[in-house]
């Protein structure tokens, strides 16, 4: 079945708040309070079987947020988003379009591997989202940019098919989101180059015009 398919969100990012929003939200003013409260999440089942919480890393100002799915084996053991294959992917492409690594903010939906790098469920997504709802109000990223359907379908619409969403701008608080594929598909399919290709030449285009 298409990956795509799986993923049935029980919520809508924007319009509905998370479960004990206030109790995450709340009181947390930094992202270093945010990821000493992470590493003692415990609210689904995720971290009794991961070895590192995988917050998430950049700037605490950065201007461009890179979220993908979740942790796979390589980030689990480094505790580090995006240093497996997929991640060595995505550093070509953001050299290639004219980023240093270090000056983007790159985090994932749930932060702990599920098990076997299954998609994360429902439960799962809902139980990490208040965090990741802290990380963007506390970085006020300019750019968000969805890597793949999860990040997709929790950040903009659940609704979506990223077939027919990557490379369309749409804008919500004050913050521009990008759709694109995410990097291990392009592993997986080699024609998916060159449309993540034109996604990150517009992302160059709008991140240059917005700093100036
Ligand atoms: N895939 C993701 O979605 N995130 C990672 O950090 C690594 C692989």
């Amino acid at each position: 079945m298409d990956r795509d398919q799986l993923w049935q969100p029980q919520f809508d990012f924007f319009r509905q708040e998370a479960p004990d929003e206030s109790e995450y939200l709340g009181q947390v003013r930094s992202l270093g309070e945010l990821e000493r409260r992470a590493r003692q999440c415990s609210r689904c089942g995720l971290r009794r079987g991961c070895r590192n919480v995988v917050f998430g890393e950049g700037p605490p100002d950065a201007v461009v947020m890179m979220v993908g799915e979740g942790p796979g084996a390589a980030e689990d053991a480094q505790g580090r988003p995006f240093v497996g294959p997929a991640g060595q992917l995505l550093d070509r492409i953001l050299t290639a379009a004219g980023f240093r690594r270090s000056e983007v903010y790159i985090t994932n939906v749930v932060m702990c591997r599920p098990p076997f790098n299954r998609l994360p469920q429902a439960p799962e997504v809902e139980a990490c989202l208040p965090f990741l709802r802290a990380k963007i109000r506390l970085i006020r990223p300019r750019i968000v940019v969805c890597l793949g359907a999860l990040a997709t379908q929790t950040l903009i619409d659940p609704r979506a098919r990223i077939t027919r969403v990557r490379g369309q701008w749409s804008e919500r608080d004050g913050v521009l989101y990008l759709p694109t594929y995410h990097p291990a598909a392009l592993l997986r399919d080699e024609r998916k180059k060159r449309p993540v290709w034109e996604d990150f030449k517009k992302l160059r285009e709008t991140y240059e015009r917005l700093v100036g």
